[in-house]
């Protein structure tokens, strides 16, 4: 009897890794540091919500799981640049930066306590100071 529960607990954990396993492997960063850029094409992702520098310039919030990957928010900035990037700077400004360092786009929200993170929740994105402030919240409906 004991051995059976214990392979039973054995089988449980097994498969809850796997799982675990699965998950990473299909999930993109969720966050974005000081420094760091998302280039055109790629994307941040908590749970079904995708924060995506789309190929026409436009920084676009989508839900995986909705028809035809109707926006929640978009900076509308579509055709504003070429080669488009998300940008974190270290004074905590969040930037859509084109290829010809303009910027078409920002959260114009800064800290003196840099660098900072920003975190991509299911329904917004915050952006954090080093001493744990929030410096900027952008809700995603
Ligand atoms: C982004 O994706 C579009 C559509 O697939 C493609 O035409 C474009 O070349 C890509 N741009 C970059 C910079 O990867």
């Amino acid at each position: 009897m004991m051995i059976t529960i214990s392979t039973f607990t054995q089988i449980v954990f097994v498969v809850i890794i796997e799982i675990g396993m699965l998950a990473d492997s299909t999930s993109l960063p969720s966050t974005l540091h000081s420094g760091q850029t998302l280039t055109t094409n790629n994307s941040l992702q908590a749970g079904n919500l995708f924060l995506t520098v789309q190929s026409d310039c436009n920084l676009v919030a989508y839900s995986n799981g909705r028809p035809n990957k109707v926006a929640n928010w978009a900076t509308n900035t579509n055709d504003h640049g070429k080669n488009c990037v998300l940008l974190l700077l270290q004074n905590c400004n969040l930037i859509v930066l084109s290829d010809t360092l303009r910027i078409v786009w920002s959260t114009k929200k800064t800290s003196k306590n840099g660098p900072c993170d920003l975190y991509l929740r299911e329904d917004a994105f915050y952006i954090v100071d080093s001493k744990n402030i929030l410096v900027a919240k952008q809700t995603l409906p």
